[in-house]
């Protein structure tokens, strides 16, 4: 069975656009591939330095991944640093890429740029070298990225194809490929630009775990346009278009399809709204009763890391064995 890669980082909380945009397209293709979903938290760990800090998001985040409805029986679903390997293939990766190739990178060009003058970590030039090491060794065949990470992805087949010509067939030489398409959910304050986390107007962006009263609040105060007219046109009116995006992934319509029903902006809001909360109760209260059972988290987390080191063991035996490293 083809075996697909997505991994995580635990940076920040969760948001309906995160969930609609993607998490939603994860949990609906959990059945159809064998699917691995890693937690990355030594990724994270490049731009962390206060203590206490990742252990705790690490946590949530996977309470989010379980509430949302990854099966822990059927997708992997696992924690970087809890699957030694990872650590150990990214030295031998890193012993495969050069210089050179890192410096090409344009995320970390893009990352330094920001933060002249401050301290950045050797594991921010490195990084590319991690991730190729967490996509191969699960003999991963897909890994459905977005453009930003197709540099990662091609970096990591030339890894693979060098170790390979190196060493010897080792390694399965993976994809990057579309994911599967999720609901576009635009910034509710700023609707031309994707819903983020960091945002420059809280409001604009709605939160897994907001209160429903905070998230009727927010559709309430998301911004449309000056006319009246409930119409779906992305570029002509993209604050309106936006809640139909949102309105139609919540029920299970098209926008055009919701569009017709409205003749006004406030109800819009509103069943938009409450389409949103009804969509998130479910997952709120999964995620309340998860997070206050950390004994049911841990082992849930441990069925993953085990099933995940299954496959990572062997794949780094492979490459020490590839190698000729002495083994012990
Ligand atoms: N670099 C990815 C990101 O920032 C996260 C990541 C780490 C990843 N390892 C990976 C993605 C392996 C896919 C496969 O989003």
């Amino acid at each position: 069975m083809t075996r697909v890669l997505s991994c995580i980082q635990p940076t920040g909380e969760v948001h309906l656009g995160n969930y609609l945009g993607a998490l939603r397209t994860w949990v609906a293709g959990q059945h159809d591939k064998d699917v691995f979903h890693g937690i990355v938290d030594l990724h994270a760990l490049t731009v962390t330095d206060q203590s206490g800090v990742l252990g705790d998001s690490t946590l949530k985040l996977a309470a989010m991944l379980f509430a949302v409805g990854l099966d822990p029986d059927v997708a992997t679903v696992f924690v970087q640093s809890h699957v030694p390997e990872h650590s150990q293939l990214g030295w031998v990766m890193e012993c495969t890429v050069s210089y050179g190739e890192l410096s090409r990178m344009t995320q970390f060009k893009d990352k330094t740029s920001k933060l002249e003058g401050q301290f950045i970590s050797a594991g921010l030039f490195t990084y590319p070298a991690l991730q190729a090491g967490d996509i191969l060794l699960y003999d991963t065949n897909e890994v459905p990225v977005g453009d930003d990470q197709r540099q990662h992805i091609e970096i990591t087949r030339d890894i693979a194809i060098r170790f390979n010509h190196r060493f010897g067939d080792t390694f399965v030489i993976p994809e990057a490929v579309t994911p599967a398409a999720g609901a576009r959910v635009m910034d509710l304050q700023d609707p031309t630009s994707k819903m983020s986390k960091s945002t420059v107007t809280e409001s604009g962006c709605v939160m897994m775990l907001d209160d429903p009263s905070v998230i009727m609040k927010k559709f309430k105060r998301a911004v449309t346009d000056s006319d009246s007219e409930v119409r779906y046109d992305v570029a002509a009116k993209p604050g309106v278009s936006s809640l139909l995006d949102i309105l139609a992934a919540a029920t299970g319509r098209t926008p055009s399809d919701v569009a017709a029903d409205y003749t006004q902006y406030g109800p819009l809001k509103n069943d938009t709204g409450e389409a949103v909360v009804a969509l998130l109760e479910p997952i709120r209260q999964r995620y309340t009763d998860l997070i206050a059972d950390r004994a049911e988290l841990a082992r849930l987390l441990q069925v993953g890391s085990e099933r995940a080191r299954a496959v990572a063991s062997a794949t780094l035996d492979r490459a020490y064995d590839a190698i000729g490293l002495l083994r012990a």
